[in-house]
């Protein structure tokens, strides 16, 4: 493709970005279930000769975009969003055509002060203390895998990474239920084991950790001669919005001389807000905490955050430096792939300035304020619906509920029949999840296109489906 073309079809996909945007909340939410549908259409080998961009574009159109779920859907209420408001695409149009290799500051002088930059914004904006540094990740998944190996490292004085575990005391870590499943999946690849992931049981509405129930099983590992190394606390867990009390974690872990960890993937874009930042009361006392501006910030996925108190010791964990990385005549600069489990790193802090250039914090706070208050109006009117129960009530803007018609038998069956009708029906999607395990239906709402509306036409579409299921 020469550079005319490139321009051309440039302009073809911007334009086709425009119109797909402008009419995304007349399609369905989630793409029909039809295995196989697109790979059955999709030849089986690779064209030997080059073929025509018309053709191409075509069948982008005719056979990919049918089978797409719409993550920007002003309707998208089943998992936390992946929000990618234009600034961002914009942002990220931008980074796809510089296409930079972000690893060293050498190989990206520019993007590597931008994300330093943008890591103390972000930062100031949570209203954490200035004693955090932050780093860009791909995903939460991985900030988590770097936090466990940091306190494993701590855990071992570092010979984790020289030695291995073999030989060494058991290692073990402390969380609730409540934790998404990228912690367990931290410990597999940290070489922890699962079996030392201990699970604390969780009171209150909050599901938060039971203070006394940590406290004693750190206490009852130590007797038996293992490794305490870390507690991995969550703000707004994935299923019904968990929290744990930070100040108590944090008191805990001080007396044991632990790492603490916070899960705030999602919740964390709203301690923009200052009225929300009680959830996580304690924050600045924690090591290291991670939350994704690609959730519900809006800066286009994929862009998650980890912060840690000491950089030093992330990067005596994680930092390699053979001698074609090095860096000749340059002092005091930063290589984030130091600070990271990846070497490669794409230009992400590109679209986070974009993204709070464009639109300013105080319009991001009421993007999320809006969504708070629109899940808290749902579940108010779904309270007052025929057979509907409240199960968990909305922690920011995610609530669970549960059709319960008396003339239903086995009502978990039933909210999962009502999830799958519901989502066939197209008008909005949600997923279900379990509680002390009954099937529950998840709500949250966070889609930056959606408005007031939306919600009114989740209620209808919930409601709808549900007396028609029960009469069927
Ligand atoms: C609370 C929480 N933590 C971690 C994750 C994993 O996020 P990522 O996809 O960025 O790895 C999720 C995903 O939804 C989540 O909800």
């Amino acid at each position: 493709m020469n550079n005319d073309d490139f321009r051309k079809w440039g302009h073809v996909a911007a334009d086709w970005a425009a119109d797909y945007r402008a009419t995304l909340g007349e399609r369905p939410v989630r793409a029909p279930l039809h295995p196989g549908r697109v790979l059955d259409a999709l030849p089986s080998t690779a064209p030997e000769r080059g073929e025509a961009m018309e053709a191409i574009v075509a069948d982008f159109e005719n056979l990919i975009i049918p089978g797409m779920t719409h993550w920007q859907h002003p309707r998208f209420f089943a998992y936390f969003p992946a929000n990618a408001p234009a600034p961002s695409v914009i942002a990220e149009q931008y980074a796809n055509a510089i296409a930079a290799q972000c690893m060293l500051w050498q190989t990206s002088p520019a993007a590597t002060e931008l994300e330093t930059r943008m890591m103390e914004w972000l930062r100031d904006a949570l209203g954490l203390s200035k004693g955090f540094t932050g780093v860009i990740n791909d995903s939460a998944s991985s900030a988590t895998f770097s936090a466990v190996l940091m306190m494993r490292e701590r855990a071992t004085s570092g010979t984790g990474n020289s030695k291995g575990l073999a030989g060494q005391k058991t290692l073990r870590v402390y969380a609730s239920r409540e934790v998404h499943s990228s912690i367990d999946k931290a410990i597999w690849m940290a070489g922890i084991g699962i079996d030392n992931l201990v699970r604390i049981p969780v009171a209150g509405k909050t599901r938060a950790m039971d203070a006394a129930a940590l406290d004693a099983a750190i206490t009852a590992d130590l007797a038996a001669g293992h490794l305490p190394c870390g507690i991995i606390a969550c703000v707004g867990g994935t299923s019904v919005g968990g929290t744990d009390n930070i100040e108590a974690v944090v008191a805990v872990a001080r007396k044991h001389n632990l790492f603490v960890y916070v899960d705030a993937a999602w919740a964390g874009s709203a301690m923009i807000c200052e009225e929300y930042r009680h959830f996580w009361q304690g924050i600045d006392g924690v090591d290291a905490l991670v939350f994704n501006p690609h959730k519900w910030l809006g800066t286009q996925f994929d862009c998650a955050v980890l912060f840690v108190k000491e950089p030093s010791h992330l990067a005596q964990t994680l930092a390699i430096r053979p001698d074609y990385l090095k860096t000749q005549g340059a002092d005091g600069i930063v290589n984030y792939s130091e600070l990271s489990t990846v070497l490669g790193r794409r230009f992400r802090a590109l679209k986070i300035w974009f993204l709070l250039r464009s639109y300013g914090i105080a319009a991001l706070r009421d993007v999320i304020r809006n969504h708070v208050a629109w899940a808290e109006k749902l579940a108010a009117m779904l309270s007052k619906a025929p057979d509907m129960r409240i199960v968990t009530n909305p922690m920011l803007s995610l609530f669970s509920f549960r059709h319960e018609p008396a003339s239903v038998a086995d009502l978990d069956a039933h909210n999962l029949a009502l999830v799958k009708a519901i989502n066939d029906d197209g008008r909005i999607y949600l997923t279900q999840s379990s509680l002390e395990g009954r099937t529950i239906i998840r709500f949250q709402c966070g889609s930056f296109d959606m408005r007031e509306a939306d919600v009114d036409v989740a209620y209808q579409a919930i409601t709808e489906v549900a007396a028609k299921l029960n009469a069927s």
